[in-house]
């Protein structure tokens, strides 16, 4: 096996592992799976849903509650279509595909040839895969789809599962899912919305005015966006449902550039204030734009199958408020009080993927030492762990149980705690290790004489007695997201 191939293996297993172990331990299942699942579709569990609340409030309150000047709102899934033509997702939201003959599988060609430069660079042929990356990318900026057919034919790219190169020619597919609205084969037809951001931009006025907002201000917002993505792989990176949580921020136009640099500033910030390794992240400037857009960022993060986009920052001038402006017949413009004038505003937007930021902190967590005891442990943030204590007593007997739901009642006003009373100490702590809990906390004898307790650490493994008094100070102190808020530059 070459470097190469065994590195590739590696981080196959590697991912193979996470995605075993989201499974196994209650983050992560794969949707409807009585029925054997539905593809690109999956569901949280008890320990993924907490992580996923955590880490949206820690992305909610370092946008609405440190920034004095971005305010939030909930839009509905469902718009008024117009919105999408506006948008420019009727006409322009596609992804080129391609069918295979023989096997009847339907591929996103980009991604087809991007897997091919792979094996290219894989075999040792980098130049080759270069020149195929570069002629492909000139290929979709100029939207040449039969330049895609040939690239399949020079290269004798083929179906991984029939191994044949028979393919249909490359065609446009639209992405969002549709519906129909009112009596079923008279009604109008309706999107599922494949970005929240256009729920902000119609509100724009609304929210200006009503929350009397003056320039430069932000709108933002956490919700569910659709795709109905062709290529289902990668577990939670790319699915048909998922979350993301965007902040439309408005401004003067001319002052773009200088809010731009602020936002992918302040955003990397963000990044390092979750513990994730640096080096794992990368800022990657677009060559190819979207329709929107005249400059864009994406922050990577080196996940096993590559490094992946988790977050788009985009300068998206005019474009959207005056779409709606022309297509809804309804001026969009702000007054501003201090030019006294009125213009449309330019808007900076950052975009991230609520269910990839979870697929990064899992990765970047999920941690297993070479020692003798090959402790397996999730190491999440503390304001992010989706329990922050577990109280066990040391036995069941001898009043220590009563001591320790005593304890648990006390705590559980402030903070998700675990009880746990059965098992041997040692079963209970390295399954707080498994779904990432920070702190156990045993009442032992000990405690009956001098109202102490064991405090053991999930990173270190460190033990130390406190008072049965500190602990919510301790819990506090350690597991707030203010911790996390703190860190940030405002
Ligand atoms: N409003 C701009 C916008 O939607 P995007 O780059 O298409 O931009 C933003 O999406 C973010 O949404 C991405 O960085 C990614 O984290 C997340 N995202 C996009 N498609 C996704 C999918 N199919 N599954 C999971 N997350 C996705």
């Amino acid at each position: 096996m070459s470097t190469t191939d065994a590195a590739l293996d590696h981080s196959n297993h590697a991912f193979k592992g996470l995605i075993a172990h989201a499974q196994a331990y209650g983050f992560i299942y794969p949707s409807s799976e009585i029925y054997d699942g539905l593809q690109s579709i999956y569901d949280y569990g008890p320990y993924g849903v907490a992580l996923k609340r955590n880490l949206q409030n820690f992305w909610w309150q370092s946008m609405t509650q440190l920034h004095e000047n971005i305010v939030g709102i909930d839009a509905a899934i469902m718009m008024h279509p117009t919105t999408w033509k506006a948008s420019g997702h009727i006409d322009g939201f596609t992804d080129p595909m391609v069918d295979n003959k023989d096997s009847q599988k339907r591929y996103r060609v980009d991604l087809l040839i991007e897997e091919h430069a792979m094996q290219l660079v894989a075999q040792g042929k980098s130049t080759q895969a270069k020149s195929l990356m570069e002629e492909m990318e000139r290929c979709l900026a100029t939207g040449n789809l039969p330049g895609l057919d040939e690239l399949l034919e020079r290269f004798a790219i083929v179906c991984p599962l029939s191994k044949t190169a028979h393919w249909t020619p490359v065609r446009q597919f639209n992405l969002m899912f549709s519906t129909q609205m009112g009596a079923q084969n008279d009604g109008t037809t309706i999107y599922l919305r494949p970005e929240t951001a256009q729920g902000i931009f119609v509100n724009f006025l609304n929210v200006q005015k009503t929350a009397r907002m003056k320039l430069p201000f932000g709108i933002a917002q956490v919700g569910k966006a659709f795709r109905n993505e062709i290529i289902a792989r990668q577990f939670i990176f790319r699915m048909r449902e998922f979350e993301q949580m965007e902040m439309q921020f408005f401004i003067q136009p001319g002052t773009e550039k200088k809010w731009f640099d602020y936002w992918q500033e302040t955003r990397k910030d963000w990044y390092s204030s979750l513990g994730i390794n640096q080096e794992k992240i990368n800022i990657h400037p677009h060559k190819q734009l979207a329709h929107y857009a005249t400059a864009a960022v994406d922050i990577e993060y080196a996940f096993p199958f590559g490094s992946k986009e988790v977050e788009g920052i985009h300068s998206r001038t005019d474009f959207d408020l005056k779409r709606h402006e022309h297509y809804a017949k309804k001026k969009l413009q702000y007054f501003d009080p201090d030019l006294k004038q009125h213009y449309t505003p330019y808007v900076i937007e950052t975009s991230v993927g609520l269910d990839r930021l979870v697929l990064m902190l899992l990765d970047n967590a999920l941690t297993k030492t070479d020692d003798p005891a090959k402790r397996t442990y999730l190491k999440l943030p503390a304001p992010l762990a989706p329990i922050k204590a577990a109280i066990f007593p040391l036995v069941k007997k001898d009043g220590l149980a009563e001591r320790a739901l005593a304890l648990f009642n006390a705590l559980k006003y402030d903070f998700p705690l675990i009880y746990e009373e059965t098992q041997s100490i040692g079963k209970r702590y390295t399954r707080q290790d498994l779904i990432g809990t920070p702190y156990c906390i045993t009442i032992d004898y000990q405690t009956l004489e001098d109202e102490t307790v064991t405090v053991r650490e999930r990173d270190s493994m460190a033990q130390y007695r406190m008072k049965i008094a500190e602990t919510a100070g301790y819990l506090h102190a350690a597991t707030h997201i203010k911790s996390l808020l703190l860190q940030l530059k405002t």
